[in-house]
């Protein structure tokens, strides 16, 4: 029997409708354009187009690792986030759409023409820095990661981007030499006790990228401590945190003398960055 476009989006969708991934109809639709080799515009314009037993092979490859739960983001090798695509594996956090917040808080901090020194902790793909840099043609950034790999893919995303000119990266552990005009970072903040109840998708991430240690906030007590040594004059800086973590998080950084603006909340209502100053 024929398969067709839109027979296979129905079968796709069912089958990941059964093992509990959260976007079936989008997941089958995506898996379907990567493997098959067709647009979103050939599905809905061309449903009952027949596909071939090697397209049927491509897509089938695709669709028995989602069912295992991997994530779509790694099963295709890219997400898009803020303003830019980035590529993305297992040695590296897929970036989350709350994170866009925290874009938003940097380039508000970032006047725009003036040149400035950005440092991004925990860089990971480097989806903050390159959107930031981006977006600012006169800034230059530095990415710290303790993870060789992700470093690696964050350099090739910055090559892929035409941003290597302007940026570096480099293995550290919370801290960088010099000091920046805004220091940003999106710490690992997940409780290890929380970690295995997460979504299977969760599992595929690198354990450096979510785990945060006991009660979740240790990358933030190593960050707050480093951050009055790394701020220039007049420097800000701008932490995403996990929900409930924004007070905590608060009091480590005005022990420090660290001056703190309002929270700001994501489309949930959720305290999720916050930022500041450097005493000087
Ligand atoms: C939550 S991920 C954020 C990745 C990326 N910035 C984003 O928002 O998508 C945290 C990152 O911190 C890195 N990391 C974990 N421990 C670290 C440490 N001690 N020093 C520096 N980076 C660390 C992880 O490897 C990971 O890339």
């Amino acid at each position: 029997m024929s398969v067709t476009l839109v027979s296979l989006w129905t079968s796709l969708r069912r089958r990941f409708e059964a093992v509990g991934a959260d976007n079936p109809v989008t997941d089958a639709r995506m898996l379907i354009e990567a493997g098959a080799g067709v647009s979103r515009l050939d599905i809905v314009t061309d449903p009952y187009r027949e596909l071939s037993t090697e397209q049927l092979a491509a897509v089938e490859a695709l669709v028995i690792r989602r069912e295992r739960r991997e994530p779509i983001a790694y099963i295709l090798g890219r997400k898009a986030f803020w303003n830019i695509e980035l590529a993305v594996g297992p040695e590296v956090l897929i970036p989350r759409p709350e994170t866009e917040l925290l874009v938003e808080t940097a380039l508000d901090l970032l006047p725009s023409n003036a040149p400035a020194r950005v440092l991004d902790l925990g860089v990971g793909s480097g989806a903050i820095l390159l959107s930031v840099l981006a977006e600012r043609q006169s800034a230059v950034g530095v990415g710290i990661d303790k993870s060789a790999s992700a470093l690696e893919t964050a350099a090739a995303n910055a090559a892929a981007l035409h941003l290597d000119g302007r940026v570096s990266f480099r293995e550290g552990d919370w801290t960088a030499d010099g000091r920046f005009d805004l220091v940003l970072s999106n710490p690992p903040y997940i409780r290890s006790g929380d970690l295995a109840a997460l979504a299977p998708e969760l599992h595929y991430e690198p354990r450096m990228a979510l785990d945060g240690g006991e009660d979740g906030l240790d990358a933030y007590r190593a960050i707050t401590c480093a951050l009055p040594g790394l701020l220039g004059p007049n420097g800000a800086f701008a932490l995403e945190v996990g929900e409930g973590q924004a007070d905590a998080v608060a009091e480590m950084a005005e022990v420090v003398g660290l001056t703190l603006m309002p929270h700001r909340r994501d489309l949930q209502g959720i305290a999720r960055v916050l930022a500041g100053r450097g005493a000087g």
